[in-house]
């Protein structure tokens, strides 16, 4: 999968050069390039935002530097992503139904967002991470980047996402690592019994206690 960001930030995206996406990058499953949206800026300054006609607060991105580096980057395939507020919410479904594209482009809006002739011209599927209001785009991209990697195969173990939250319509049962005692604080003796049977029922009820009193609308 290629997934192309345009950002004007783009020494925010250093995380994703960590741990399991930089694995996903260096054996070729993903491709992710970070491209600087002020370079296409044909301002002598450089500029990229500017005030909204008609007034009002703050500023926006400007519609030439974002088509231009859109149009760099657009082929016949790609899948264009505006993370937006006003953007339908992101569950694991979205996540999933991503992970299968070929070639996602992520825009980036920053300061007030974008103008609207953006939208107009490429129509983005604005996604949305919570209902709440982020400086930018750069966080949601990489929040949604790094969900659907997860589902890109060969990234993690098929066992790690059959067993995580959200993929039974629960919530994961609690899990510990050595040692068995820290401090007085005992692992439940179950899971060192070495019977699979009994530990099999143990976090099914786990997972069960721990959705209804977190979140039971997922049992409904
Ligand atoms: N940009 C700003 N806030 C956002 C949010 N909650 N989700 C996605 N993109 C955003």
């Amino acid at each position: 999968m290629k997934i192309d960001i345009l950002t004007l930030f783009p020494e925010s995206f250093s995380y994703l050069n960590s741990s399991i996406l930089k694995r996903a990058q260096e054996s070729g499953k993903i491709e992710i390039n970070i491209i600087d949206i002020r370079a296409f800026s044909l301002d002598k300054h450089k500029k990229c935002d500017d005030y909204p006609f008609g007034g009002g607060a703050g500023m926006l991105m400007m519609v030439q530097p974002v088509y231009d580096a859109v149009k760099s980057v657009l082929d016949e395939n790609a899948t264009i992503v505006m993370p937006s507020p006003s953007g339908k919410t992101l569950n694991v479904e979205s996540v999933k139904q991503l992970s299968k594209q070929e070639h996602i482009i992520f825009i980036c809006g920053h300061y007030e967002g974008l103008d609207q002739r953006i939208i107009d011209i490429f129509h983005p599927m604005e996604i949305s991470i919570g209902d709440y209001v982020l400086t930018g785009g750069e966080l949601p991209t990489m929040v949604i980047v790094d969900a659907l990697s997860r589902f890109v195969s060969g990234v993690i173990s098929e066992e790690s996402l059959k067993e995580e939250s959200f993929s039974s319509g629960k919530l994961e049962y609690p899990q510990y690592t050595r040692p068995a005692d820290f401090m007085g604080y005992k692992v439940p003796d179950v899971l060192l019994s070495g019977n699979h049977a009994e530990i099999e029922k143990w976090r099914k009820k786990q997972a069960i206690e721990k959705t209804k009193a977190v979140r039971p609308d997922l049992l409904k």
